[in-house]
């Protein structure tokens, strides 16, 4: 009998790189997801599994979908992926971000509960919590929690509920404290993804300019690809535990611009680069750099995508759609 994972956000960034390990391990895969009129499975075409996921509708904020589908499919693992995940957009929409990302969780839990109590439950928890606290220079699962967005509060209620449930009616939950993770899925709101597309742009005269917002922040950035082996390996360890995956490393968006256009071929991205105040946000997380021990020693997990290599692969990506259109 094949094991059965359900995957929520299937159609965002780290959903299909999930789906894709899990069905090279021979899993039955299924993903949710919200109705729309034309979803787009553009992410999941580009590595081409589309076809080998069943999908499931439902939504977030919908508690009897979610337990519908928990009800009849009862899988023995769930990646809980779905959220609003664009900080940015948070302060605009925070009621919205808080039922998807707190409630919808809860929804999901109570669900384990009632249905499959011995289902495996990973929760896609956020460096984004510990906002400005880092006091030793770096976070790690000690670091206390000093969320400065309506997204990370709406997740800090989330990963405190999922340990909760762990607690209360000791059910295997885990949250994976992730690091800010990339590829070229990337949501193109996300700074990364906005800076490739950018570049790719202006090497191929499409465009003159970036307008970008805080180029001093700092993050610890890595590879989607290697982020999902931690949380699988998250749910195949023996007892649940909360665990930080990072890369140890950080870096400026202002260095991340320059490498990127230096990934085109391009060294002079001053005269490129716009400050627009629209993307500077009320209350902005300065520096996040990532101590990953704890997942390295226990789980064995290891990064595996260098700053460098992550940014080259998105470029070239890029560029590649880019001529096609
Ligand atoms: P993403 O690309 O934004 O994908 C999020 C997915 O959630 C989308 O597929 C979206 O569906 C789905 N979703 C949103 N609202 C929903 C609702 N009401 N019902 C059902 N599905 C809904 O995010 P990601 O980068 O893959 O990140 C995955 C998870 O990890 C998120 O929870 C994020 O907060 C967390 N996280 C990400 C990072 C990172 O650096 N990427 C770091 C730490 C934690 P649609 O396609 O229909 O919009
Ligand atoms: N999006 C965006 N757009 N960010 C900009 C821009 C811009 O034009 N200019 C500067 N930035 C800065 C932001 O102010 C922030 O300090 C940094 O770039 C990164 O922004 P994002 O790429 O939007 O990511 P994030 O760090 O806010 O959040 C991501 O990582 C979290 C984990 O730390 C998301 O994936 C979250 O869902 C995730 O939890």
């Amino acid at each position: 009998m094949k094991k059965v994972a359900f995957i929520t956000g299937i159609l965002g960034q780290d959903g299909p790189y999930l789906a894709k390990l899990l069905l090279e391990k021979d899993y039955e895969v299924y993903g949710l997801i919200r109705r729309y009129s034309n979803p787009s499975f553009e992410n999941l075409d580009y590595l081409g599994i589309t076809n080998q996921v069943q999908y499931v509708e439902g939504d977030m904020t919908d508690e009897g979908s979610l337990m519908n589908i928990i009800k009849s499919i009862r899988p023995q693992e769930i990646y809980n992926l779905a959220a609003q995940s664009f900080v940015g957009s948070s302060w605009d929409q925070a009621k919205l971000t808080t039922e998807i990302n707190s409630l919808g969780v809860l929804y999901l839990l109570n669900s384990v509960k009632f249905f499959c109590p011995l289902t495996k439950f990973y929760q896609a928890s956020t460096s984004e919590m510990f906002g400005l606290n880092n006091d030793n220079g770096y976070q790690d699962e000690n670091t206390a929690f000093k969320p400065r967005s309506p997204y990370a509060i709406s997740k800090l209620y989330a990963y405190w509920m999922t340990i909760n449930f762990r607690e209360s009616y000791n059910i295997f939950t885990s949250n994976g404290i992730l690091f800010n993770h990339e590829s070229p899925l990337r949501g193109i709101q996300f700074v990364t993804r906005k800076i490739t597309d950018g570049v790719a742009r202006i090497k191929l005269g499409l465009t003159k300019e970036l307008r970008l917002g805080n180029l001093d922040s700092k993050r610890d950035w890595g590879f989607a690809g290697d982020y999902v082996e931690a949380m699988y390996l998250m749910l195949q360890s023996d007892k649940p535990d909360d665990y930080v995956a990072a890369t140890g490393e950080n870096h400026t968006v202002r260095e991340f611009v320059e490498e990127a256009f230096k990934a085109a071929g391009m060294t002079n991205f001053n005269q490129y680069v716009k400050i627009d105040p629209r993307y500077l946000r009320p209350a902005e997380v300065f520096e996040l750099k990532g101590k990953a021990d704890k997942a390295k020693k226990i789980l064995g997990w290891q990064p595996k995508v260098g700053f460098k290599e992550l940014i080259k692969m998105m470029v070239d990506v890029d560029l590649k759609r880019l001529k096609k259109t």
